[in-house]
């Protein structure tokens, strides 16, 4: 499959958003996203065959997740495959990724309302992007297969009680928790998790934050400042590389749900 010169149609991208006139975009980033694949195609960096292959394995991985198949995140599948075969190409790598999507975070908190985002120079990220390393694990039919061990998994509950204004409880901010998740560049350390009831109802709404083997429990994370609350902690903590005292805003709202730990071995 040769790279899509001005066809317009791409048959071989299903789920494309088009409408008679080729591709739509809701944003500009997205049409920047699009062209950027398709010109690092025409000029050989990668087959369009291998952009279709790579397009689809994000989009499978989506489907896995639970994520909604409406079209909606489209571009961010698109996004991600884009920084998974440049970085496979050895067109860049994955801490330079981190590093500018860090930078364009910070100028966006720095930029006044109105005023046009640019780059702050001098800007450094607070701490170095790593991937998190691999761990063969044998499962029960003999395959061995390679996961990640990650710093941290958070769950937010969204199950019976948690987010039911129907029931009385306050809505919960389930958007901002997945948006921030993925603008922050986190992704690779924390996993995110939309979960069923996670018991302690009357609490709600609750998030489990797990962090290098402790378990930490929030009740009342209601609004989108509450999430940032969450995220900076976590941010706070993947630079210390360790696990910290939650600010005074959260550790209000910390509380006890398991048994005093106690340790067992991986394997055993
Ligand atoms: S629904 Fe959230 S703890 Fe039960």
């Amino acid at each position: 499959m040769s790279a899509p010169e001005n066809s317009g149609c791409y048959p071989e991208l299903e789920s494309l958003p088009r409408d008679e006139g080729g591709p739509v975009f809701a944003e500009p980033w997205q049409a920047q996203a699009f062209a950027m694949a398709v010109r690092l195609s025409e000029r050989g960096y990668f087959t369009w065959t291998e952009w279709a292959a790579a397009l689809a394995a994000e989009l499978a991985a989506a489907a896995e997740r639970g994520e909604a198949d409406d079209g909606s995140e489209y571009y961010q599948h698109w996004l991600a495959a884009l920084e998974g075969l440049v970085t496979a190409k050895g067109l860049t790598d994955v801490a330079a990724l981190f590093e500018r999507r860090e930078a364009w975070a910070d100028a966006y908190r720095h930029t006044p309302h109105g005023k046009p985002v640019e780059l702050r120079p001098g800007f450094r990220v607070s701490y170095a992007y790593r991937q998190s390393p691999l761990h063969s694990v044998t499962r029960a039919d003999g395959v061995t297969k390679q996961i990640r061990i990650q710093d941290g998994h958070l769950f937010v509950c969204n199950g019976c009680c948690c987010g039911q204004t129907g029931k009385g409880f306050p809505a919960l901010a389930l958007e901002e928790f997945k948006s921030q998740w993925k603008k922050r560049g986190i992704r690779r350390r924390l996993h995110l998790t939309i979960s069923g009831c996670l018991g302690p109802c009357p609490l709600a709404n609750v998030v489990l934050l797990q962090f290098r083997g402790s378990s930490m429990w929030f009740h009342s994370i209601n609004q989108a400042g509450d999430v940032d609350l969450i995220y900076d902690y976590v941010e706070r903590m993947l630079v210390a590389e360790s696990v910290m005292e939650p600010p005074s805003e959260l550790s209000a709202r910390l509380f006890e749900r398991y048994q005093e730990r106690s340790s067992i071995q991986a394997g055993a």
